[in-house]
């Protein structure tokens, strides 16, 4: 299916919304590991160090759910159902679900953490080749 031609406005506030989402989810961890957490890990307040990342964990579960939605639609709308992209896309999706699970069970394990991200890079990837016709 030509995607450029099947976006109207209606979808492309659909893919607004993935895009946000992906924006709040991707970057924060990005944000998390590379300033908050090396600045507040050595304080020794650790409680507000675990504050934010509570509230971000809360976040970050209602962007994965923004991102079901709106990717159930847009692989829907655009018939990209059998796309071994999206197929690869969604076990990383599956994968970093659990991994966000795992974590708030054993947040300490800070590998946990790197994994997520790094999951999370690929599926970016893997949209990017979706939205580009490299299904
Ligand atoms: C961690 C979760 C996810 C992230 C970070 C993510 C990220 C992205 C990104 C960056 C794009 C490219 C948008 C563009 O360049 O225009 C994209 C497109 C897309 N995503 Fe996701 N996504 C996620 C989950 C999902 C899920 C669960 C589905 C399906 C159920 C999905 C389906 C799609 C589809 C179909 C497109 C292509 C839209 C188009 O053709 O314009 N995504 N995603």
């Amino acid at each position: 299916m030509d995607i450029v031609a099947a976006m109207t406005d209606g979808w492309r506030l659909v893919l607004y919304l993935h895009l946000l989402a992906m924006a709040f989810f991707v970057g924060g961890q990005l944000v998390f590991g590379l300033a908050v957490v090396p600045l507040l890990r050595g304080e020794g307040d650790r409680e507000r160090l675990r504050a934010v990342a509570r509230r971000f964990g809360y976040g970050s579960l209602g962007a994965l759910l923004v991102l079901v939605l709106t990717g159930w639609g847009l692989a829907s709308h655009f018939q990209l159902w059998d796309s071994s992209t999206l197929h690869w896309k969604l076990a990383l999706v599956a994968l970093v679900i659990a991994l966000a699970l795992a974590h708030l069970r054993w947040a300490k394990l800070h590998a946990l953490q790197g994994a997520i991200l790094l999951a999370s890079l690929a599926i970016v990837w893997l949209g990017l080749r979706l939205a580009t016709g490299g299904a």
